[in-house]
């Protein structure tokens, strides 16, 4: 592996920090500095970082801007997934935490730590998400109070969980749900009368998608964001 690519999931840290701090001299590999980031460690070499040896963890969690056309599945033998947006060593064991649909694009949480995308996907916890979502229609004048009692879907025999709305435009929104259900935002504003023409996920709980994440592109957490949840 490359150093800078060990460095970015030992530590967190972006990709392009990780290649400063290995520019100005801070790696060592085998207790030789190297400043080159492409570099490839030989297998079984101690890498340190500021003075501290450092490892890989055992666990892999990162953050994906899913693109749209992708589909949120871990094997697919017609379309893109989101693994194949990763590189073959990280793919190994993910869990993706929370699906999205083919055209959704946004936040979207890989782990192999199962107890962690429990976490996020238990119905128990509710986890909050956060939508921004685009509308064929003016957003009607009692869409915030009818969302926030629950609104009853087709072919269910339970209504959705309060859900919260944030007006941002005439036709843009955005909407937290603390559950799940399938097609969920889009069979919301079909039960209203709209129509969902943009759907990306901006939040899990306290986690925002980086802005720096183009989509297709993703990068690990940092450990104060895997403690999040
Ligand atoms: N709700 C939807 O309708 N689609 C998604 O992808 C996510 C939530």
């Amino acid at each position: 592996m490359r150093l800078d690519k060990f460095l970015c999931h030992a530590t967190g840290l972006s990709r392009s920090r990780a290649q400063g701090v290995i520019r100005g001299g801070q790696v060592e590999v085998a207790g030789v500095l190297v400043r080159k980031p492409s570099q490839s460690i030989p297998s079984g070499a101690e890498v340190w970082f500021r003075g501290e040896p450092i490892a890989l963890s055992g666990k892999r969690y990162l953050m994906l801007h899913k693109p749209t056309g992708v589909i949120c599945a871990t094997e697919d033998a017609q379309h893109r997934t989101v693994l194949d947006l990763l590189p073959a060593e990280l793919r190994r064991g993910l869990h993706i935490a929370g699906r999205l649909d083919a055209d959704t694009t946004g936040l979207v949480l890989l782990s192999d730590d199962g107890e962690w995308t429990h976490r996020i996907t238990s119905p128990r916890r509710g986890c909050a998400k956060i939508y921004r979502v685009g509308l064929a229609e003016p957003v009607a004048a009692d869409t915030q109070a009818r969302l926030a009692e629950g609104i009853m879907l087709r072919n269910e025999d339970k209504p959705t969980l309060p859900a919260e709305l944030e007006v941002l435009g005439p036709q843009e929104v955005l909407l937290t749900l603390h559950e799940g259900r399938y097609h969920q935002v889009k069979r919301m504003f079909a039960a209203l009368g709209n129509r969902v023409v943009t759907l990306q996920r901006e939040r899990i709980g306290a986690l925002t998608l980086d802005p720096a994440l183009a989509p297709g592109q993703y990068r690990p957490l940092s450990d104060e964001e895997v403690a999040l949840f």
